[in-house]
This record gives C-alpha cells, sequence and structure tokens, in this order.
C-alpha cells in the first residue's frame, strides 16, 4: 500500500527514469519536492486565515542540467513525453501539463528574472488529482530549481510567492497555503502558518500510537475545472458587503459568526452559510494545535470530523465517495476522526487513528468502496517530510 522513495541515491526507490537520466549526465542536479497535506484549516488561507499544512513523503524528483540552447527542454517520466518550451514568450497550452512550466515561465518573464535552457526531466511518486497538490509542486519544484541554476538568490517565500502567481496564470486563484508548506515544511512536523502576516511556526506531531492516513478515493479533478474559484467568490462577496456596511474588514479572518446576522438581508444565505464554514474552521485550527500538542487525539480528531462535515453541508466542496469514506470511518472506535482534505471534489480523506487499528480498518473499508463506487481506494500512512531541497 505504500510507494515511498528514498532520498539515497543508491536506493532503487528512485524512479528508474530519473535515475537513468543521472546515469547519462554525471553532472546534471537534482532536487526533490514533496507534496501537501493539510490537517485542517480548508479554504481559509484566501481568506487570509490559519492553516496547519505539512509535506508528504511522496514526492517529485527533478534531474536539471544545462542544454546549451535558449529552451527548457522537458522529459515527464510519467508521461514519457518531451516538451521544449523557448525561455521566453512560450505559449501556455491549458490542456498539456506543460502549462506549469510555461505559466512559471511567464511569472519569471514578468519579473525580469534571467533564465537560459535547461534540460529538464521529472518524476515520481507524487500521484496526480488526488489533493496532494502535484501542480504546485511542479511549480514549486522549477521555481526552486531555477533560482538555484541562475542564481538568482531568491528566499523561499519570495519563491512561494511567485509559484502562486503561476498557478493563478493557470486559472486557479488558489491561495499561499500549498506553496508555502512544499517549501517550508520540516520532517516530522506540519506548520501553523498565518496566511495574511506569513509567520508561521512548527507543531510537533508525536505519533508514538497514532497514525495519520490518507484514503485515496480515487476521483480525480482539476482544480480548474471545479466551482474553487466559485467558493472564493463566494467569500470574497460577504466581505464586500461587510464593508459596504461599514465594518472594518479586509478579509473573512476579520468576521465573527455574529456579524453575519446583519449582512443576511443583502446577501444570498449560501454566501453566509459558506462564510460562516470559514469563519468556524479557523476557529478549529487554533483549536487543533493545542490539542495535537497535548495529545489530546480524541478531541483532534472531532475537530477533523467536524470540519469535514462543514464541508460537506455548507462549504458544499464534498462528493459522495469522500463522504463514504469518512462516514465509513467513524464507525471505528480506533479512528478519531477524518475528513477530506485539500480543495475537495475528490482526491483524499485524512484520517487520524490507532496504529494498531491501521490494517484492519482498511482491510474491511476497501471492498465496501469498491462494491459501492467500483473504484479502489488507496491508502498510505502519512509521514510529514521536508520541504524543497537540492540532493545534489
Ligand atoms: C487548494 C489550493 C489551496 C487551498 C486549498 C483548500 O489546495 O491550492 O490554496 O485553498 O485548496 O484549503
Amino acid at each position: 500500500y505504500r510507494r515511498n522513495y528514498a532520498v539515497d541515491m543508491t536506493d532503487f526507490g528512485m524512479p528508474e527514469s530519473v535515475m537513468a537520466f543521472l546515469a547519462r549526465r554525471p553532472y546534471a542536479s537534482l532536487y526533490r519536492v514533496p507534496g501537501r497535506i493539510n490537517i485542517i484549516g480548508e479554504h481559509t488561507d484566501y481568506n487570509e486565515g490559519w492553516v496547519l499544512p505539512a509535506a508528504s513523503s511522496q514526492q517529485i524528483w527533478f534531474a536539471v542540467e544545462p542544454s546549451g540552447v535558449p529552451e527548457l527542454r522537458i522529459t515527464s517520466g510519467l508521461f514519457a513525453e518531451t516538451v521544449a518550451l523557448p525561455v521566453s514568450d512560450c505559449l501556455i497550452r491549458l490542456d498539456h501539463w506543460s502549462r506549469y512550466f510555461a505559466a512559471v515561465l511567464h511569472t519569471v518573464a514578468a519579473h525580469h528574472l534571467p533564465v537560459t535552457g535547461l534540460d529538464i526531466h521529472f518524476n515520481g511518486d507524487l500521484p496526480a488529482g488526488a489533493g496532494l497538490s502535484s501542480s504546485s509542486a511542479i511549480m514549486c519544484g522549477l521555481l526552486f530549481l531555477l533560482n538555484d541554476q541562475m542564481e538568482w538568490g531568491l528566499d523561499k517565500m519570495t519563491i512561494a510567492v511567485l509559484a502562486r502567481e503561476s498557478e493563478h496564470r493557470t486559472g486557479v486563484k488558489g491561495g499561499i497555503m500549498d506553496q508555502f508548506a512544499i517549501l517550508h515544511a520540516e520532517e516530522g512536523k506540519a506548520l501553523l502558518l498565518d496566511c495574511r502576516t506569513l509567520e508561521a511556526r512548527s507543531v510537533v506531531v508525536p505519533d508514538s500510537q497514532w497514525q495519520w492516513c490518507l484514503f485515496d478515493s480515487g476521483v480525480p479533478r482539476q482544480l480548474v475545472a471545479t466551482p474553487y474559484n466559485d467558493r472564493k467568490a463566494s467569500c470574497d462577496r460577504v466581505v464586500k458587503q461587510a464593508q459596504a456596511a461599514g465594518m472594518s474588514v479586509t478579509a473573512l479572518r476579520d468576521m465573527e459568526e455574529s456579524d453575519l446576522d446583519n449582512l443576511s438581508a443583502h446577501l444570498d444565505v449560501a454566501d453566509l452559510i459558506k462564510a460562516g464554514f470559514i469563519i468556524a474552521e479557523n476557529k478549529r485550527v487554533q483549536e487543533i494545535v493545542s490539542f495535537l500538542e497535548q495529545g489530546l487525539w480524541n478531541e483532534a480528531g472531532t475537530l477533523l470530523s467536524q470540519s469535514h462535515a462543514g464541508l460537506r453541508d455548507d462549504y458544499l466542496v464534498s462528493c459522495p465517495e469522500l463522504d463514504f469514506i469518512v462516514s465509513h470511518l467513524a464507525e471505528y472506535p480506533e479512528v478519531a476522526g477524518a475528513r477530506m482534505m485539500g480543495a475537495g471534489f475528490g482526491g483524499c480523506v485524512l484520517a487520524l487513528m490507532e496504529k494498531d487499528a491501521f490494517n484492519d480498518v482498511f482491510s474491511k473499508l476497501k471492498p465496501d468502496y469498491l462494491a459501492a463506487f467500483g473504484r479502489r481506494l488507496g491508502v498510505f500512512p502519512v509521514e510529514f517530510s521536508a520541504g524543497a531541497s537540492k540532493l545534489r
């Protein structure tokens, strides 16, 4: 159930195509970039609230060497395809995986950062469309390696902001959580991030008897094809109306549930319900940190389950497959709590459970899930890894 590529260069767990590239090009550089996990704080980042992300042990590897021509020649090990993008003025093909690379080149050009040609080979075990932010990992990874190869001297936060700008060029108006986590994460820890001030502190999540697990629904999605941007628009409408009503707020982060009552005459009730979810979710982020630090696992799990209920019933970003997994997990006393993770509309469920229960829970849930949806349930225990790094 577990695919875990070690960072040791001699470990055969590294994707073969990356090993083959390195064998042909002994002077190539090598970078590893993880995906994003989020314990809690969903859809709060673009509302200037709080999030509690970490980095996954699933990752993408980038092997890189100067090409001598003014192009990025990018080979995807996964798609077994090579694309050449001119370093200036390339086309963003929105229906193709190369859009993530092309969007970064546009961002870089807009900031007058010089780029010369590179051969890039990438591959990894970070699943696409599973809610682990593989697209952000690609964009963060490209910016991270360009910063190194081109000696721009940018810090990680600047790279994260440029990666978010690149994501916006692909049509998704996402927040900063994924990019922040992918670049800044620390091994074995989660990061409590204030998405307004961008101040963060690490939260040690001890795990002697408890285990975080991801259940992959196998329902793929691309955020640009979901109502993700509509959810952001709902939140923005509420803030605008609050400002029109004289409240001194700049984001939902500044509002209390009671503030919403005063706006009900002017706003669609569906927008108000969504705003209510964000306000409650921000509180859950603060609460869970104190529970986790005290080892109050069941209390932490209850917050996960509340978060899921809000994402399902109020924010309307879940789907039947995710709800099925969460409600079945709730039947096990060994499971403290579970919720859909990431933007929603598919992807993974994150659960907190007793370590010993893992195999038992999975072996029962898997056939039930297959019978209900005809889909294979993926599962992997979560390990919190470090953020993007250069290996050589
Ligand atoms: C996606 C976005 C993030 C965040 C989450 C939901 O992963 O990229 O910025 O909004 O959805 O919490």
